[in-house]
């Protein structure tokens, strides 16, 4: 009898609590349950907002020096944060709304959300794929698996991914991403494009694990038009325990 009540009160409150906060609210509160299992606090949907560069400016040279870190950091993407803030209140969007989600439907909004949601969040993930310097940077554990199984090997992987890189003409990032059924797969975006995003422009949607930023901002001072240069540099950056969190996420 007792337990019988226990069990009513209990259904009672959860039907309650689902009604006021909503099941959107729910799932958004359990998705961020989920990122900090996974100790992923340095996911990129936290806020719209930038989050403080993950090393100084110059931390990443002699691959990328502090003037391009700085005005990439400071000018460019904090550009992409304030116009996307803008668009969001011109748009009446809830803050409330992770930035994937946003992406996932990306169609039914504005260019300005589109360029601005993508340029905030590939920039933001962008920061923490890159560390100081190390020598004989490569990858271990299950994201080396990984790509042995979906490329061959780290060379074949690396040839691919630079390859991506030096052929997209004019603007844009490549990216490593895990399709729905989990395979690991490279492809290109234009712009500030990228494979969550539901548009047909995207070729292979994913989960994003790795990205690269081929604009010229991201490079131009220190190699001016050797993007293939600057490209093989950045292996030299790749934080592979960061890449190694992002596979982790379900
Ligand atoms: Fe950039």
């Amino acid at each position: 009898m007792l337990n019988n009540r226990r069990k009513f009160l209990k259904k009672s409150f959860s039907n309650s609590f689902l009604a006021i906060v909503g099941w959107e609210s729910m799932i958004s509160l359990l998705s961020s349950f989920s990122l900090h299992e996974n100790n992923l606090t340095e996911n990129v949907n936290i806020n719209f907002e930038q989050k403080p560069l993950p090393y100084a400016y110059n931390a990443l040279e002699d691959c990328i020096d502090a003037t391009t870190m700085e005005i990439h950091y400071t000018k460019h993407a904090a550009a992409y944060a304030k116009n996307l803030n803008e668009a969001l209140i011109a748009e009446k969007v809830q803050k409330e709304i992770s930035l994937e989600k946003i992406l996932a439907n990306i169609s039914k909004y504005s260019v300005k959300m589109r360029n601005n949601a993508g340029g905030h969040f590939n920039h933001e993930l962008f920061w923490q794929c890159m560390q100081p310097k190390t020598i004989n940077n490569l990858p271990k554990d299950n994201i080396l698996l990984e790509i042995n199984k979906s490329f061959g090997d780290f060379a074949a992987f690396k040839k691919l991914f630079s390859d991506a890189g030096k052929s997209r003409f004019g603007s844009g990032w490549v990216w490593l991403v895990k399709d729905e059924s989990g395979k690991l797969k490279i492809t290109s975006t234009a712009n500030q494009d990228n494979p969550l995003m539901d548009l047909k422009e995207i070729e292979i949607k994913g989960s994003p694990i790795l990205c690269l930023d081929v604009w010229e901002h991201a490079y131009y001072l220190k190699y001016q038009n050797k993007r293939a240069d600057y490209i093989e540099q950045w292996w030299n950056l790749v934080n592979w325990n960061f890449v190694e969190k992002r596979l982790s996420i379900k």
